[in-house]
């Protein structure tokens, strides 16, 4: 990975502030940058929403309102406030996930959440139960687990035994009863089948697909309409930095003759994207405590771990890594150093499963006190890591743009 002169400074600065020795950066404007050119080159029936999850950090947030993404993909109530709080209004939040809590989903139909994305009967019963109790009626798109994989997915979350959505196999027999309960009006369909997903022939084949299952649906009864159609997320990002981007202009173009061929141009389209908007805007920053040869491996020791940065190690993929040299003075003659040569980078956790990258790096130099610096950390970072295990201090995370 190539850091800019720029931010190989901005991190130096940072790492020479005392006590400063595991951080984040990150840089907004690469979100805002991707968010203009998405809503430029969409079919014009295309919604973009930010999938918070990915990093809900006020800066990101607030990006996102400022370039008018359409709302905001929520998972949780806690989640709900924080995008309240960036001011966006309930009627820009939808919600999805599983295991929704009777109080979110009372909170969601109180304030008038967009809509609500049905996981299960459960769901849409209780639902409903509120909904007569309110004398309100709720909008709901049905999320399904649908028959298929996409290929070359990072991950999966479609075809097998699932807690993400209705099967597609009960569909046609849980939609009836859905129908009938009828406070709850039937919007449309959300399919979320994977993530990472780099190939866009790959994640059109998803949108052809859930198409035809919406035709289907709409088949069985002249009175259905799937209004809108989610396709939740899963444009990919190139960690392992092989030149193969995802390309949201090929995407854009095949989305619109999918809908030409499906005659879908009367349908509403919401793409929820949290890792592509996020990912190159954030770094993970750590000093290097220690590095030490341990039967013939160098171990690079740093300050922060799986417990900043739990993605790698969670996903069992490497981030691209560069060091940031910070000449710091010896701890003693003759400590150890790395030079051309393959390590293992870990944090200071006292378990061999806190690991910086899942597989031993090769590395040009590296001292004691230099920075190692972790891209693409922008997305699922700090926030899906296991900040309180050892009780380190939390890393800040510092906005430069
Ligand atoms: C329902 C839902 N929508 C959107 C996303 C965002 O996906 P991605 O980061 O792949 O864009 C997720 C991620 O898990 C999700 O669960």
């Amino acid at each position: 990975m190539l850091l800019s002169a720029p931010l190989s400074q901005v991190i130096r600065n940072q790492a020479n502030k005392p006590g400063m020795r595991s951080f984040y950066i990150y840089d907004t404007t690469v979100m805002r940058t991707k968010i203009r050119r998405l809503k430029a080159l969409m079919p014009k029936n295309v919604e973009i929403f930010y999938a918070m999850k990915a990093n809900p950090h006020i800066a990101f947030l607030n990006a996102a309102r400022e370039e008018n993404v359409q709302g905001i993909e929520i998972a949780s109530l806690g989640e709900a406030n924080k995008a309240l709080e960036a001011g966006f209004t309930p009627e820009r939040l939808i919600y999805t996930g599983p295991g929704k809590s009777p109080e979110e989903l009372h909170w969601s139909l109180t304030k008038g959440v967009r809509t609500i994305h049905i996981e299960s009967l459960t769901e849409a019963y209780r639902l409903n139960t509120f909904c007569q109790e309110q004398k309100a009626h709720q909008d709901i798109l049905i999320r399904v687990n649908p028959n298929f994989h996409i290929h070359g997915a990072q991950a999966n979350f479609s075809g097998d035994s699932n807690k993400l959505g209705i099967d597609e196999t009960k569909l046609y027999e849980f939609l009836p009863r859905i129908l009938a309960l009828d406070h709850l009006n039937f919007r449309g369909l959300h399919v979320y089948a994977a993530s990472g997903v780099l190939k866009v022939d790959d994640l059109l084949k998803n949108c052809e697909l859930v198409f035809a299952m919406a035709r289907t649906i709409e088949q069985k009864s002249n009175k259905l309409r799937c209004d809108i159609i989610d396709f939740g997320g899963g444009f990919g990002i190139d960690y392992l930095e092989s030149g193969n981007d995802f390309s949201p202009d090929a995407y854009a173009t095949g989305l619109q003759e999918l809908i030409r061929k499906f005659n879908f141009g009367d349908r509403q389209f919401v793409l929820e994207l949290g890792r592509y908007l996020t990912a190159d805007s954030g770094w993970y920053c750590t000093e290097i405590l220690d590095i030490k040869d341990s039967l013939g491996k160098k171990q690079v020791i740093c300050a922060g771990g799986s417990n900043h940065f739990r993605r790698p190690v969670a996903l069992n993929i490497n981030h691209p890594i560069a060091i940031v040299a910070m000449n710091r003075p010896k701890v003693f003659d003759g400590q150890e150093r790395v030079f051309n040569e393959k390590v293992f980078f870990g944090g200071p956790l006292c378990n061999t499963a806190d690991k910086l990258a899942p597989k031993d790096v090769y590395v040009e130099s590296a001292e004691i006190g230099d920075v190692a610096i972790l891209g693409l950390a922008g997305a699922y970072g700090l926030t899906m890591s296991h900040i309180e295990f050892l009780s380190h201090a939390r890393p800040p995370e510092i906005i430069i743009s």
